[in-house]
């Protein structure tokens, strides 16, 4: 995938029930690290059950097919602050953009919803997430110790971010 492809024929959609299968296969593409826990499709129909939950999914050309997924991200928002719960792209269209265009576009969504605030968390060690937000506004407000287990049960802190969309 090239620079170019990355920057056109892009579009977001909001993700539902026919994805469900979809979005789980992108998970378990995408989450990979010990830290990381699987989600399969009910998972994701459990989630999006709940009052305030959205997926979108990010979607373009990949090996020479249109509208291929190459991300997603879950978000839930209560009252005026939005929480992104899994935020992801396929690990063979990292580092063109496409987090931060996914990340821009949930920031554009809560703004037009008049959100207050956008929160989230991710393992400390996740250096791309951590750049990636930090890249978007985001500044850290905390650190949850041994928030996540590892495969081999060693225990991961997370880190707590939050945008102000008050300014
Ligand atoms: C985090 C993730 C979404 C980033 O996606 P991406 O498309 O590669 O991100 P972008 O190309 O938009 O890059 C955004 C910023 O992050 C930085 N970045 C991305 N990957 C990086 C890496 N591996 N190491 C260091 N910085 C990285 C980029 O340099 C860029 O920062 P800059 O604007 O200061 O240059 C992707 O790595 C991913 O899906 N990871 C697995 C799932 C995950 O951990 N999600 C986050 C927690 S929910």
């Amino acid at each position: 995938m090239t620079g170019d492809q990355a920057a056109g024929n892009l579009q977001i959609r909001p993700a539902g029930p026919f994805d469900l299968e979809i979005l789980a296969a992108l998970h378990a593409a995408c989450f990979t690290a010990a830290w990381d826990q699987a989600w399969t499709a009910n998972s994701f129909a459990e989630i999006l059950a709940m009052p305030g939950a959205a997926a979108v999914m990010l979607l373009g050309k990949l090996h020479g097919r249109d509208d291929e997924p190459l991300g997603f991200a879950v978000t839930r928002s209560v009252l005026d602050e939005t929480e992104i719960i899994l935020l992801a792209v396929r690990p063979d269209c990292r580092g063109r953009g496409l987090g931060q265009r996914l990340t821009g576009h949930i920031v554009e969504r809560a703004r037009a919803g008049r959100q207050q605030a956008i929160f989230l968390e991710h393992a400390a060690r996740n250096i791309a997430a951590a750049r990636l937000y930090q890249a978007a506004g985001f500044k850290q407000i905390g650190i949850r110790r041994n928030y996540y287990r590892n495969r081999n049960n060693d225990a991961v802190d997370a880190v707590v971010m939050r945008l102000d969309l008050t300014q």
